[in-house]
């Protein structure tokens, strides 16, 4: 299979789960486009791109409109016109949900579902075929204790995706790929209790996913395999939901 003379763009792709799925796109051949906040891996990220094919990476918060129109702008500039658009950036915040500020909350929905709003909505307007990807999650169906606003954030992606894939089609299609926990930064001690990471691991498979399990899995959805395939809720989540 292979991507080469696409253009594709990936939210949050300098770590984690966005840069697994970034390398993946690049090893198949695609020009790839990442954006971040302010993350200082995105320099190391980038050089790793560009060993498959040309790449650039840009700091634009996907929560600002003119951020992230000025991200799409460029790498139309560089890069060309995508047809490859995944939405993965985001943020995590735990606390009883009794105590979540209202700021906490509005900067959980800004980033994850505002950011995943403007980023699809500067593909509609770009794309004439292709791909869209969003990286929901389990929780987004099946919700937590201490992490409502979270949940209802990626409950939102996934609404967001089923209504962008009638709309959109048949030229574009557009799937979630709603992970299970996957160890990154966002499943680290420092961002997650150990109650939290206990029940992340009381699934079937009993272990945290790779962030290459989820990039499998995002190549094959923007690959000719897929054409057959929109509309989507894939779970890559070892079992943890069962639908
Ligand atoms: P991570 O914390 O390891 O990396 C997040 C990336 O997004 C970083 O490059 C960061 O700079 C970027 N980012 C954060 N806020 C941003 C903003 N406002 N604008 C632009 N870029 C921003 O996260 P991870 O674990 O790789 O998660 C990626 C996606 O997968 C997220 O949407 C997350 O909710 C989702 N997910 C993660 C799971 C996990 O267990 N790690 C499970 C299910 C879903």
């Amino acid at each position: 299979m292979t991507l080469a003379g696409q253009t594709a763009i990936v939210t949050g792709g300098a770590r984690g789960i966005g840069k697994a799925i970034a390398l993946a796109l690049a090893g198949a051949g695609a020009r790839v486009a990442i954006c971040h906040y302010q993350d200082p891996q995105a320099g190391a990220t980038l050089a790793e791109l560009q060993a498959h094919a040309p790449a650039l990476e840009m700091s634009a918060d996907v929560a600002d409109e003119a951020q992230v129109i000025g991200f799409f702008d460029r790498v139309e500039a560089e890069l060309g016109r995508p047809g490859i658009v995944v939405s993965n950036a985001g943020i995590l915040h735990e606390a009883p949900f009794a105590e979540t500020s209202v700021e906490d909350f509005d900067r959980v929905i800004a980033v994850n579902l505002r950011g995943t709003f403007l980023t699809t909505r500067e593909a509609a307007r770009r794309m004439e075929k292709g791909r869209i990807l969003t990286i929901a999650s389990d929780l987004g169906l099946l919700g937590r204790e201490r992490l409502g606003s979270y949940c209802a954030s990626k409950g939102g992606v996934i609404s967001l995706t089923r209504s962008l894939a009638r709309e959109l089609a048949p030229d574009i299609l557009v799937n979630a790929i709603a992970p299970g926990s996957v160890a990154t930064d966002m499943t680290s001690p420092e961002s997650m209790s150990a109650e939290a990471l206990a029940k992340d691991l009381a699934t079937p498979l009993a272990r945290f996913g790779k962030p290459e399990e989820i990039a499998a899995m995002a190549l094959f959805l923007a690959g000719p395999g897929a054409g057959f395939v929109t509309g989507q809720v894939i779970g890559v989540n070892g079992g943890s939901a069962m639908y």
